[in-house]
């Protein structure tokens, strides 16, 4: 695997932090970072950098990126935008994404904080089912309004199914869809801290991952990017080794080339989980790593670059 072509990835992924007048303070500041400072740099890397603000902030950003010529360098991303338009309250869709005041390309779809929630409710309905004591917190408000509908309603299931069914089937139309609008599906996929534990990384990684793929035709799978992300790792401080990193990504690589009817190594994989400056150069130099997903270190303009000139200079 070695001495593979790859051009690296700096994926800020900014969840529900910031505000649209933080949004423009950071691209001023980014524009001093990238454009002044660092514009040789990242012309001869051609590293990509991307941002998926919270959806509030996507129209500031675009404009920002547009004011500080910020284009040449970085893309918009949309993050777990809704693949249908119609009466979805709240709701962001990639024909939103798509329009030339965003201008994204990029869409961060099947992160593990869009899965969670609906894996502890299906976990808690399967539970109520075998009669299994339920896995929902009573404290927690959302945990103990389920478990009260479950006293309430009894459901009976002939035809069980594999867990997250539902919701894999959600992602893979999510990813069908941007493909489809001509925006790129970063497709998240990552094992809990017990997954891991119980000796499941591999199984629940690849299950997703195949899942999130299913019905694609090669050209297609092509087209998409993945991003590792060990639950465990993300916003914890806790890193994955990068050897520990290093070994999913290479059966990662090996699922997708039976997706994507290719060679190896073609298809972009990132690590996200607690990527910084300090760990990102040690993480990138293996091969099949490359780049990240970055939350916490993406959301000041100085730290998100000091995190893309580490991990540009560990490959140079
Ligand atoms: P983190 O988030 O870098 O704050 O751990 C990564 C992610 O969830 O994409």
């Amino acid at each position: 695997m070695a001495g593979i072509g790859k051009t690296l990835r700096f994926y800020g992924n900014w969840k529900a932090e910031m505000t649209p007048a933080k949004t423009r303070e950071f691209f001023k500041k980014f524009a001093n970072e990238a454009v002044v400072k660092n514009f040789n740099l990242l012309k001869d890397s051609g590293a990509k950098i991307m941002i998926a603000p919270p959806s509030a902030c996507l129209e500031s950003a675009r404009l920002s990126i547009n004011e500080h010529s910020l284009g040449q360098f970085v893309e918009l991303g949309v993050q777990a935008p809704w693949h249908v338009v119609g009466a979805y309250t709240g709701f962001t869709t990639l024909e939103m994404a798509k329009d030339p005041a965003i201008a994204a390309k990029y869409a961060v779809i099947g992160h593990s904080e869009r899965r969670q929630p609906w894996r502890t409710i299906e976990a808690a309905i399967r539970n109520s089912l075998k009669g299994a004591p339920s896995p929902l917190n009573p404290d927690d408000v959302v945990g103990s309004v389920i478990a009260s509908i479950l006293k309430e309603i009894a459901i009976d299931s002939n035809k069980p199914q594999p867990f997250g069914i539902a919701l894999d089937r959600i992602v893979n139309a999510q990813v069908k869809e941007a493909l489809k609008v001509g925006i790129t599906p970063i497709l998240c996929v990552g094992e809990t801290l017990s997954e891991r534990k119980e000796g499941r990384t591999t199984e629940v990684v690849l299950s997703q991952l195949s899942s999130g793929l299913e019905g694609l035709p090669p050209e297609l799978v092509k087209l998409t990017e993945i991003a590792y992300e060990p639950v465990w790792a993300i916003g914890t401080g806790e890193t994955a080794s990068p050897e520990q990193a290093e070994e999913v990504h290479v059966k990662i690589y090996d699922r997708l080339s039976e997706h994507a009817q290719t060679p190896k190594h073609n298809i972009p994989i990132v690590y996200g989980g607690s990527m910084k400056p300090d760990n990102v150069a040690a993480l990138v130099k293996k091969p099949p790593i490359w780049g990240g997903l970055i939350g916490g270190a993406s959301l000041k303009a100085d730290v998100f670059m000091l995190l893309i000139q580490n991990g540009i200079a560990a490959v140079s």
